[in-house]
């Protein structure tokens, strides 16, 4: 009847709206990225750097980083190793891993580098490594949690969680609850969360942590993950007061995960990229300088700058509901997977 047309015309134009909202904020962020997250914004940016923050020595402090193998995570370890900081560099693959160890170790000079084997995606085996290094370790100063990828098919892990989600969010969670306690008791601890500005363009969603109900797109997966990790951020920032939390973005960079996984925005964006140095230069002044802590903590940065977790009029802000929920949820999925847990001790 006439009440059911109303009810359809109302919705489809509440469709509309929500398409037009997507399509406004691709654009946005398109635009600002073309400004800011390129090789001459990173160029622009700098000029107002300070060279002296970086004037540190970590001698003595050690930094755990994920995917340090390559990309920004290598030349981050390899930063903080020039420092005279103790690494541990996490990653899936043991070659990979030994000759980032080398290449880093010969470059900087620094022989405190250490592996640690570990696929982020498969979450029980996160708490398994993270108890493990609780166990092993009497201190960790700093983690980062820079390891992320975007799968571009629906994909299960081996615990029945859709990779892109166990990669990007559910391990961050899983890695860095564990060893809080850990770095509690450690001098000026600090996480630092590599994010996306790709995630500017989603509000958090709670409804499909699994991506079970929309068709599969693999880009606004990520970016929903990359979102999920910025309101972690916060909220872990607020729930542990001693330790200093701060996301970012490293801009567009020039890594095997854009070639990989954006074969066409890499081609065509490809001369305006960032070199890697470039991208891990945030991700290191946020991990050892003063400078950073002078900030609150849980904030989300972009290069050496606390910055808007949201692009203006883009309805992404999410209600303390939504936000709880979301925890809630991540909490639930982290203890569905939790192994033994008379061996865990917190
Ligand atoms: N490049 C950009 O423009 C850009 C922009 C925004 C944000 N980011 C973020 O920056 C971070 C670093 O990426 P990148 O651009 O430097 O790319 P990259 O060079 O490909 O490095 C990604 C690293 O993450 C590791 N990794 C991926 N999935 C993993 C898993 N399941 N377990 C353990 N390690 C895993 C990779 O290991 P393998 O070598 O074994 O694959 C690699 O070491 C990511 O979080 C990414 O989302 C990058
Ligand atoms: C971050 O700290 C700097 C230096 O103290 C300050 O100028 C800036 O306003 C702070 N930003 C935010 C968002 O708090």
């Amino acid at each position: 009847g006439p009440r059911q047309a109303v009810t359809r015309k109302q919705k489809s134009s509440f469709r509309l709206t929500l398409v037009q909202m997507s399509f406004y904020r691709n654009v946005v962020w398109f635009i600002k990225g073309m400004r800011e997250y390129t090789r001459a914004g990173y160029e622009s940016a700098s000029k107002h750097f300070v060279a002296k923050d970086l004037d540190v020595s970590v001698v003595g402090l050690s930094f755990m980083i994920t995917g340090a193998n390559s990309g920004i995570g290598k030349e981050t370890a390899l930063a903080i190793a020039k420092k005279g900081g103790t690494v541990h560099l996490v990653c899936r693959n043991k070659e990979r891993a030994e000759a980032a160890r080398e290449e880093i170790a010969r470059k900087s000079g620094n022989a405190e580098i250490y592996i640690h084997l570990l696929d982020l995606s498969e979450t029980r085996k996160v708490w398994e490594f993270a108890e493990a290094f609780k166990k092993e370790y009497s201190s960790l100063n700093v983690l980062i949690n820079n390891a992320g990828s975007m799968v571009n098919q629906r994909q299960l892990t081996s615990d029945g969680l859709e990779k892109n989600f166990a990669t990007n969010a559910l391990g961050v969670y899983v890695l860095t609850k564990c060893l809080i306690p850990l770095m509690e008791r450690s001098r000026d601890p600090r996480v630092v969360t590599v994010s996306s500005g790709g995630m500017l363009v989603k509000k958090l969603d709670t409804a499909d942590l699994q991506t079970e109900r929309v068709v599969f797109d693999g880009t606004m997966v990520y970016a929903q993950n990359k979102r999920q990790q910025v309101v972690m951020t916060e909220v872990l920032a607020k729930a542990h007061p001693k330790i200093h939390f701060s996301a970012m973005h490293p801009g567009w960079v020039d890594t095997p995960a854009v070639a990989t996984a954006m074969p066409q925005f890499h081609q065509l964006m490809q001369p305006r990229l960032r070199t890697p140095e470039q991208g891990a230069d945030t991700v290191v002044w946020l991990a050892l300088t003063h400078a950073a802590t002078a900030n609150a903590s849980g904030l989300f940065f972009q290069d050496r700058r606390a910055v808007s977790a949201h692009l203006p009029l883009a309805w992404t802000h999410s209600s303390q509901q939504e936000v709880q929920d979301f925890m809630a949820q991540l909490e639930t999925l982290a203890m569905s997977v939790r192994p033994s847990v008379s061996s865990v001790d917190t």
